[in-house]
């Protein structure tokens, strides 16, 4: 079997192996035959970390070829999006069946595969404090792969969006995804303050994003991109008993499955549009790595197989 694998020898450290062993599942797993997966900025740094016969893949669409035996999970033959520990870069791969939903006929491979983690951090991260329906919500860097489903799924949900981007030509992305507000500094902001803040940049703007908190209000930081923030208890004065929530997105772990099939509806409805800024063969899944590096992907970097 093809699939990924980390090589210090190989170029960019990282090799398309064609001798994997297939797949053995475990009784409560499927087994799907991939036929997209995407790449998210933290596997970047797990790359690094683990230069030395990984497999890498997490988010990943695809038919299910074998179904459980434990009965558990979609039949052979379902159209699914799941997201994996790892090994989804390769054509085949076991997963449990609580990690899997069934694709809506609408929702292309490309689409779904764009879907898991992102998704799942903008779904659970905007539901930290409740509805949001009529609540003023900050999204940083906006047009990134969170950042795009968090704009569009807050908005559905009936907040009042703003959306901090990291530069004047990605205005127009943040408004198409439907941003009431979008805004590049969060110093001298007229539109807060926020009830919640989903921060993906850290450093002076998860800074200023506190400042612009209101009194009880919340901001969920799962990313660092602009650097650690120094932040103390003055820096809350305007909003007494707001809180900072360090937000992983594979927490709860049991729901993973829910959630994502909550992402599928959304998408065939036409509520959520994965931004794609990149769709490649998958025999350049090198290449995307290092336009992600370089910060040349607006949205989601997507490979295909077959
Ligand atoms: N905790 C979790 O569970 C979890 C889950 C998912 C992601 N994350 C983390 O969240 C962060 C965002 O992930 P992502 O997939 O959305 O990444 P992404 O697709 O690369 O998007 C990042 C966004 O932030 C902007 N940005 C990057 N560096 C910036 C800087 N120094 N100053 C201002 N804006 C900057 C980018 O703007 P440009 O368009 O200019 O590049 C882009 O809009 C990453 O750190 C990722 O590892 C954490």
């Amino acid at each position: 079997m093809r699939g990924y694998i980390t090589d210090p020898s190989a170029p960019g450290g990282l090799r398309l192996a064609d001798d994997l062993p297939e797949p053995e599942p475990a009784e409560d797993e499927v087994v799907v035959d991939v036929r997209a997966f995407a790449i998210n900025r933290g596997e970047l740094k797990l790359l690094e970390l683990r230069p030395e016969h990984w497999r890498p893949g997490q988010d990943l669409a695809g038919v299910v070829v074998r179904a459980a035996d434990d009965g558990s999970g979609p039949a052979a033959g379902t159209r699914v999006v799941a997201i994996a520990e790892g090994g989804g870069w390769a054509e085949r791969v076991a997963l449990p069946a609580d990690v899997v939903a069934p694709l809506a006929d609408e929702v292309a491979f490309d689409q779904a595969a764009a879907l898991p983690i992102a998704g799942l951090t903008a779904l659970r991260a905007l539901r930290i404090d409740g509805p949001v329906l009529g609540r003023k919500v900050l999204v940083t860097g906006a047009t990134g792969g969170v950042g795009q489903f968090a704009v569009q799924l807050a908005v559905a949900g009936g907040a009042e969006v703003t959306a901090q981007v990291s530069h004047p030509d990605r205005s127009d992305l943040a408004t198409r995804l439907g941003a009431e507000h979008v805004l590049i500094e969060l110093r001298h902001v007229q539109v807060g303050p926020f009830d919640l803040v989903l921060d993906a940049l850290g450093g002076e703007v998860l800074e200023e994003a506190v400042h612009n908190l209101s009194p009880g209000g919340t901001v969920a930081t799962y990313g660092n991109l602009a650097g650690e923030a120094s932040l103390s208890f003055l820096d809350f004065r305007a909003a007494p008993l707001a809180r900072i929530v360090g937000f992983f997105h594979a927490h709860p772990q049991d729901a993973r499955g829910e959630d994502l099939a909550t992402l599928v509806r959304l998408t065939a409805d036409g509520r959520l549009t994965p931004q794609l800024g990149s769709v490649r063969d998958w025999s350049e899944t090198r290449e995307t790595l290092d336009a992600l590096r370089a910060r040349e992907v607006r949205g989601k970097a997507v490979l295909t197989i077959g």
